[in-house]
């Protein structure tokens, strides 16, 4: 049994559906391409899924946020991809892969054949049974990464408003759910290793701000600390969780976000990997030029900084997708992906882009108990990234256009007594 395709994408997510939007635009005929995803449904935007999705008040469900509406897009329903031409084959997942002979096979028994693949199969959530903690398969113990995830999570929700939740993990599936808990009449205490909530990003001043946001909203912080095993009842729902520091914290339910691992394994050994991801040139195109990778499991060069990296937000996956494409469909007007690293999240009422890179000095500006305020990250005389809560479309426009220009900072204190303003000027 097979099919043969010319194009495949590899993964139904955010990058398949932009990815299958710009083919479109770029004229792939009927029949030409296929996207094979384990999920049932088609592409959506997976960031509604800890924002909107899990909102007591009118939640958006799909069709209503299929791909491409995040960037202000035309909506690609399955009807969509029936006009066009374009295979949807989901529930489906892909068990093994022969880059050699340009062949997948998929659970059913399906071999599916191409001329060029695109991998685009995202990341999976980290289990705490990687770090030795049990029984994380309760029914009210909730992880997030796909739809089926966060329906479960507003189940488990709705079992118990008024109660208490345990967040493990400080970083965006935390600090986000954390809110939506709370916008939920849920009462919540988060847990997490570092001495401040995200830490991959966010300075200790930063970190602070929004901190102290959430204990306004009743979030109670845990920190230097993880969970070592959770204390269940007869049903084997979990009761509470047990810390390392030897607290024991009553959990109605349990919401984990310890990070990701991108889903590569179907190529190890086929292609070159680096930073846990498909390394991938400029054109998205891996060590096997039948093939490319995007979205969170590419490891891609950041010109701007000279790097390979691998970065897990959507703006990069949307990006990247569109950028093979256009290497694939249009090689010679086709330049080097030339990608400015862009980050945002919104909570309550909350909203901060980041854009470049985090290293550096910082330099803070703005008004800390207000609500505008940011900072610039300065790295060997140059301005290299910079974060902004609370902007307007103008200030963030500027913001990035100022970071990718990387200008030279001689003084750091002109820096922070211009603050935004600096950015504005450039
Ligand atoms: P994505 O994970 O979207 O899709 C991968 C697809 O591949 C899935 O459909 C999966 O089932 C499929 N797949 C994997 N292996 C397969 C196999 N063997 N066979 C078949 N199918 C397979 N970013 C941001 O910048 N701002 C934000 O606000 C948010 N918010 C946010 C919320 C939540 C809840 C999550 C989980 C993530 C975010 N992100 C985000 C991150 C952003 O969503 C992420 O970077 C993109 O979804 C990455 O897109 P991809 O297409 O690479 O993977
Ligand atoms: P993350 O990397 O943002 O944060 C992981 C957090 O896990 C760390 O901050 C740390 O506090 C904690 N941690 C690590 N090991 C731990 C342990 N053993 N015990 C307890 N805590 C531990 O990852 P995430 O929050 O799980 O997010 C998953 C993915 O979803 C990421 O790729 C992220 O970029 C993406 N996402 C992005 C957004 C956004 O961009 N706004 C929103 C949601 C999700």
């Amino acid at each position: 049994m097979g099919r043969a395709f010319v194009y495949v994408i590899l993964g139904g997510g955010v990058a398949a559906g932009y990815a299958a939007l710009e083919f479109t635009r770029r004229g792939v005929n009927p029949g030409e391409l296929c996207i094979i995803s384990e999920e049932p449904v088609a592409p959506y935007e997976r960031p509604a899924l800890s924002k909107g999705y899990l909102l007591p008040e009118d939640p958006p469900r799909l069709p209503s946020f299929h791909t491409c509406v995040g960037a202000g897009e035309e909506k690609l329903t399955p009807k969509w991809y029936k006009e066009h031409g374009i295979e949807l084959v989901l529930g489906t997942r892909v068990k093994s892969a022969d880059v050699r002979r340009m062949t997948l096979l998929t659970v059913a028994g399906e071999t599916i054949s191409y001329k060029t693949l695109i991998i685009a199969t995202g990341a999976r959530a980290l289990k705490l049974e990687e770090f030795g903690v049990h029984g994380s398969d309760a029914e009210n113990v909730c992880y997030l990464r796909d739809l089926a995830d966060a329906t479960r999570i507003v189940d488990v929700m709705q079992s118990c408003s008024g109660g208490k939740a345990v967040v493990i993990g400080g970083g965006y599936i935390g600090m986000e759910c954390a809110a939506s808990l709370v916008i939920n009449r849920i009462n919540v205490t988060m847990v997490f290793p570092e001495e401040q909530c995200m830490a991959r990003l966010f300075t200790p001043k930063i970190a602070s701000y929004y901190e102290e946001y959430y204990k306004s909203k009743g979030v109670e912080f845990v920190k230097g600390t993880v969970l070592t095993s959770f204390k269940f009842d007869s049903e084997g729902r979990v009761t509470a969780v047990n810390l390392r520091d030897g607290k024991q914290l009553p959990a109605d339910m349990v919401v984990v976000g310890i990070g990701i691992r991108p889903n590569t394994s179907l190529f190890e050994g086929q292609l070159t990997l680096e930073k846990g991801g498909i390394k991938v040139n400029g054109r998205l195109q891996s060590s096997n030029s039948s093939v490319y990778a995007v979205g969170d499991v590419a490891a891609f060069p950041v010109k701007l900084f000279g790097e390979i990296r691998r970065l897990e937000h959507v703006d990069a996956a949307r990006k990247s997708a569109r950028h093979a494409v256009a290497a694939i469909m249009n090689p010679n007007e086709t330049d080097e992906f030339d990608y400015l690293p862009f980050f945002y999240s919104r909570v309550f009422t909350l909203s901060w882009q980041f854009y470049g890179d985090n290293v550096g000095e910082v330099v803070h500006f703005g008004d800390y108990s207000g609500k505008t305020f940011g900072a610039f990250w300065v790295f060997k005389g140059h301005l290299v990234g910079s974060f902004l809560e609370g902007g307007s479309k103008e200030e963030y426009e500027a913001l990035a256009k100022a970071t990718r220009l990387k200008p030279a900072i001689e003084d750091l204190s002109e820096l922070e007594r211009h603050g935004l303003s600096f950015a504005l000027a450039v």
